[in-house]
């Protein structure tokens, strides 16, 4: 299901990523992005973008939607699918952070690029191999 990039299994995940899209706060890159998660429990997060004054502070869609996630009860290996959305001819990846922070939950996450007319999938093993995984801390 999640292995096709047409599967419409996508599309609640697609309109998810587009409506918090729709909320960034990105008056600086003025770059808008939209993601969203799939978690195994059924329930889809949003997440976009908010950007401030002070740049390194900026977070990422990706990482919005995984902080909603998580405080709705989100554990390893919760995740089952991603989507990340922007309107620009380049379809987007995750940034290295945001691939750290989504790969401690599921590391052969499918990630689904899109804008509004391509699609592209990914899986979070091959966009981050070999990462860091804090073995030695468990
Ligand atoms: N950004 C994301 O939200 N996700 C990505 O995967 C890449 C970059 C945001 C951060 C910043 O607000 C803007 O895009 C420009 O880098």
């Amino acid at each position: 299901m999640f292995d096709d990039p047409q599967s419409p299994a996508w599309e609640p995940l697609l309109a998810a990523a587009w409506a918090a899209r729709d909320h960034a706060h990105a008056p600086y890159s003025k770059f808008q992005v939209g993601a969203a998660l799939l978690t195994t429990s059924g329930s889809v997060f949003g997440g976009c973008n908010v950007e401030n004054a002070a740049y390194p502070v900026c977070l990422c869609a990706e990482r919005g939607a995984l902080s909603a996630a998580v405080a709705a009860g989100l554990q390893p290996g919760g995740l089952l699918a991603a989507v990340v959305v922007t309107d620009v001819a380049e379809l987007t990846p995750p940034c290295g952070a945001c691939r750290q922070a989504l790969i401690e939950f599921a590391e052969k996450l499918p990630v689904l690029l899109a804008n509004r007319s391509a699609r592209r999938l990914h899986r979070l093993e091959n966009l981050l191999p070999h990462s860091f995984t804090g073995g030695h801390f468990r």
